[in-house]
């Protein structure tokens, strides 16, 4: 019996892919984790040039936010595929295609455990440094300072970024700059939780 949401959108099956054909866009800008996926929908309204990208490893929310996309008519240059990034990051291609990465509130999980679910990792900045493009920017939220501060750890480990917050030398930013919001953003400001944003552009 076939599960439900089988038919969410996937990548095409071959294992290197060009990102420039999963969407048209003056430029590409890829999410990780949308989740229920407002962001997405928010910034295709907010930024009509660019093309738009989700890795969503939920097949549901994949395919809820896909068709949500296209409903709106946004097809052509916004989708969501249903992939685990950790496999889904290292396909993509062509290196320094990619102008913006989008991470918000991801890895929910603390055990020790389950540590080798965590999206945002040291193999993880590896691949974003090989997508963007010069001056590419990674933006990551979190409602959890500990994981922010980690974060930075591992991209002040990695000599292909340089901290582009508010501040110079700082990756820490107080708002978020891209007009759009994830719906864990919009609760955690709703609820009145702090949100510690991170940034940092490709060298
Ligand atoms: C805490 S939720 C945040 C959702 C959304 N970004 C937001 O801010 O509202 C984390 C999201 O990341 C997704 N996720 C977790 N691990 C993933 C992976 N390896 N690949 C793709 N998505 C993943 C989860 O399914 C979930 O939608």
């Amino acid at each position: 019996m076939a599960r439900p949401y089988d038919d969410a959108p996937r990548l095409p099956e071959a294992e290197r892919l060009d990102v420039r054909e999963l969407v048209h866009g003056d430029w590409l800008e890829i999410e990780i984790g949308p989740g229920r996926g407002w962001f997405l929908v928010e910034r295709a309204e907010a930024e009509p040039r660019a093309g738009l990208v989700g890795l969503e490893i939920r097949r549901k929310w994949a395919a809820i936010v896909d068709a949500r996309l296209g409903a709106r008519g946004y097809a052509a240059r916004a989708r969501v595929f249903a992939e685990d990034v950790r496999f889904a990051l290292p396909r993509l291609g062509p290196n320094g295609s990619v102008r913006r990465v989008f991470v918000h509130f991801p890895d929910p999980w603390w055990k020790k455990r389950h540590a080798k679910r965590l999206v945002v990792r040291d193999g993880f900045f590896d691949q974003i440094a090989r997508l963007l493009e010069p001056g590419g920017e990674i933006f990551v939220q979190t409602d959890v300072e500990e994981r922010a501060a980690a974060y930075e750890q591992l991209a002040d480990l990695h000599d292909a970024f340089t901290p582009a917050g508010d501040a110079p030398g700082s990756p820490r930013l107080a708002e978020n700059p891209y007009v759009a919001r994830s719906p864990r953003e919009r609760r955690a400001i709703a609820d009145g939780l702090p949100v510690h944003r991170v940034r940092w552009r490709r060298k």
